[in-house]
């Protein structure tokens, strides 16, 4: 069987990792990956490559940054071409970038049934471009890889039922477990930090980046949060450009430390080691929970509800400073048990499944 995965944006190849060592021990079974582009700085793509021993892709289409039309199309046109060549019997994808929805497209159309990973997720917020990303994707893909129960549900109500829908558990769980093993020891020392004495924060999401009005809030928020303890927050570079644009870079509190996008082994060991973790990372959001470290999610919705009902996750939309502020404080103040079921996001084997 041939098989052709699409990646293109870090999240991506953090999930494609952990699927793709199970899918080249497996008999019969060709991978032929594929990296569109989307993300391309050395701390972005080649770093997670190289750490989590994903092959080299065999075809990298170059495509990069844009709007989301021009960037989805060259990959939609880059793609089909990739499949005309390759004449897969499946595509696959995980999530809901640009890339997952170049892929799922272009598939569809040659008739190239779609296997999507992490189907099914909802924030039922449209202004959001993964949502759409993610809606399209779903009703296009013939296997729906289904991360929680939650998902399961949304897409019945999509009326996507049946046996091409599987609950599976979460490949990013599976991710967890097996590099959190290969972590490294000295990230907290080199950065100067104390386990359980800082705060760990990531910011990439457009609604909170492209208007001034949240950028200032949540780093008002941050900035605050950092007169009281210390903030390490690595930046994704579509924030970095945000905090150049509006000025925001050199108003930063020194206690509020600022560094490039981290590797993966990096970012589990001071995600780990995190008192509190605030993020509108979707990703990271889980991560906290699989290291039983609270959450603020600064966002208006998440699709991991689970972890809000359970107490890990407590979400503050990123409109007051004062609220971010007061939401993390409360986070790290606050020490009742939250419970913490075993099989929440399957059992660390969904690549297998
Ligand atoms: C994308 C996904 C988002 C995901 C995130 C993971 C879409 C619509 N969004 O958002 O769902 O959560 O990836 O990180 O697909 N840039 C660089 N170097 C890079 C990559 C990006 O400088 O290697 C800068 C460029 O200025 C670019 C901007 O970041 O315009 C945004 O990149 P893009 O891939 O369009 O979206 P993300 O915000 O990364
Ligand atoms: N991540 C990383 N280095 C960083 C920031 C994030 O390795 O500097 C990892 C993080 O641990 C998680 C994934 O990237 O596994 C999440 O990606 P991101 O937040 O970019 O996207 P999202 O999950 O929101 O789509």
């Amino acid at each position: 069987m041939k098989i052709v995965t699409v990646v293109g944006a870090r999240p991506q190849f953090i999930k494609a990792a952990v699927v793709s060592r199970w899918l080249r021990q497996t008999p019969d079974c060709k991978e032929i990956l594929v990296h569109t582009g989307q993300h391309y700085d050395e701390n972005m793509s080649d770093v997670f490559f190289q750490e989590l021993e994903i092959p080299t892709p065999a075809y990298h289409l170059g495509v990069g940054s844009g709007g989301h039309g021009a960037q989805t199309g060259r990959m939609l046109e880059a793609i089909e071409e990739v499949l005309r060549e390759t004449k897969p019997d499946k595509m696959l994808i995980y999530g809901d970038t640009n890339s997952t929805l170049a892929g799922a497209l272009a598939a569809a159309k040659l008739h190239v049934p779609v296997a999507h990973v992490e189907a099914g997720l909802r924030s039922f917020n449209r202004k959001m471009p993964e949502e759409i990303n993610r809606v399209v994707s779903d009703h296009l893909s013939t296997w729906l890889f289904a991360p929680t129960e939650a998902a399961v549900t949304n897409l019945q109500n999509e009326g996507i039922t049946g046996a091409k829908v599987a609950l599976v558990g979460d490949v990013m769980y599976d991710a967890a477990i097996y590099y959190g093993t290969r972590t490294r020891a000295d990230t907290l020392g080199k950065l100067g930090l104390q386990s359980k004495h800082y705060v760990l924060a990531t910011i990439h999401r457009a609604e909170n980046t492209d208007a001034q009005t949240r950028l200032r809030d949540v780093f008002g928020g941050l900035n605050a949060i950092a007169d009281e303890l210390p903030v390490v927050l690595p930046l994704h570079p579509r924030t970095r450009a945000a905090l150049t644009r509006d000025n925001l870079l050199e108003r930063c509190n020194p206690n509020l430390r600022l560094l490039d996008p981290l590797g993966y082994l990096d970012m589990v060991m001071l995600e780990k080691h995190a008192s509190v973790i605030a993020t509108d990372s979707g990703g990271v959001q889980k991560e906290a929970f699989f290291h039983r470290v609270p959450c603020v999610t600064l966002r208006d919705e998440t699709e991991w509800v689970e972890l809000v009902e359970l107490g890990w996750n407590r979400l503050v939309p990123p409109t007051d400073a004062g609220a971010i502020h007061a939401g993390v404080l409360q986070s790290l103040r606050d020490t009742k048990q939250r419970p913490a079921p075993a099989h929440l996001y399957g059992g660390g084997q969904a690549a297998i499944q």
